[in-house]
């Protein structure tokens, strides 16, 4: 039987693949099925508004999770699914701006950009936005090239703020039911530490490395006493 760990074969992984974009794309088919069925309550641009912020930060939190899940299940090639996952996120994002600038603000410019300057929930949805821009442009393997891996991996080491800037927004919008903006706060405060602790990890492992390594002269010395 194949294994999950086993590197699937090109066929296999554009089977996954599709399957993944199919399985990212039931919540907005749902929000719009409950659109034409009239099943989003008695508010339904509030509904939609809502639902797509809500999987913005969800798959975030999911593209975030793909290393650690890597990492611990040695299911190397889930790395190839994450620039999808990603992908997703700005697409739900935008999917969100769009909800509040046509169907909440009637493109009435003006009270947008009152709003932007005036609700500081709305000015960090902003910036978070407008962080991720950056992220889903240099997604292509030529932008990688381009940049360079480091300064890629550097480039893109910003969703943790961004993900961090997503649940002060909701922290900000929500009135009294907190659980929401509480529990993804936790999620990505358990992603994030767990990075600070690999990272601690590798710079302990580096140290230790150094310590053990006899230093370059040891070599030169025993020579010059066993001549
Ligand atoms: C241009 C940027 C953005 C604007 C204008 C914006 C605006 C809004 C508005 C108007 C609401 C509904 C507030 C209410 O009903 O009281 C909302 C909710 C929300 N937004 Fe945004 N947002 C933006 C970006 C983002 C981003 C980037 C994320 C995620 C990283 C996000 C996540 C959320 C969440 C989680 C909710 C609450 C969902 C819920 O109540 O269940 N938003 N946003």
């Amino acid at each position: 039987m194949l294994s999950l760990r086993t590197t699937p074969s090109t066929a296999q992984l554009t089977g996954i693949k599709l399957l993944l974009f199919a399985l990212c794309l039931i919540p907005a088919l749902l929000l719009g099925q409950g659109l034409l069925n009239d099943t989003l309550g008695a508010n339904p641009i509030e509904a939609i508004t809502r639902s797509s912020g809500e999987w913005t930060l969800r798959f975030l939190l999911i593209t975030l999770l793909v290393s650690p899940l890597r990492k611990y299940t040695g299911m190397h090639w889930l790395l190839r699914l994450r620039r999808m996952l990603g992908l997703y996120a700005f697409a739900y994002g935008v999917a969100h701006l769009l909800c509040y600038v046509w169907l909440d603000q009637f493109f009435d410019w003006a009270e947008i950009a009152r709003d932007i300057w005036k609700r500081p929930f709305i000015t960090v949805g902003v910036v978070a936005l407008a962080l991720m821009l950056p992220l889903a442009l240099t997604s292509t393997n030529a932008a990688i090239r381009r940049l360079g891996g480091r300064r890629w991996q550097a480039l893109h080491r910003s969703i943790y703020t961004i993900a961090l800037l997503g649940c002060v927004h909701y922290w900000w919008l929500v009135k009294k039911d907190v659980s929401g903006p509480l529990l993804y706060t936790a999620l990505t405060l358990i992603l994030l530490g767990l990075r600070a602790w690999w990272r601690e990890q590798e710079r302990r492992r580096q140290v230790q490395g150094a310590y053990l390594k006899p230093p370059p002269l040891s070599g030169k010395v025993i020579r010059i006493f066993s001549r």
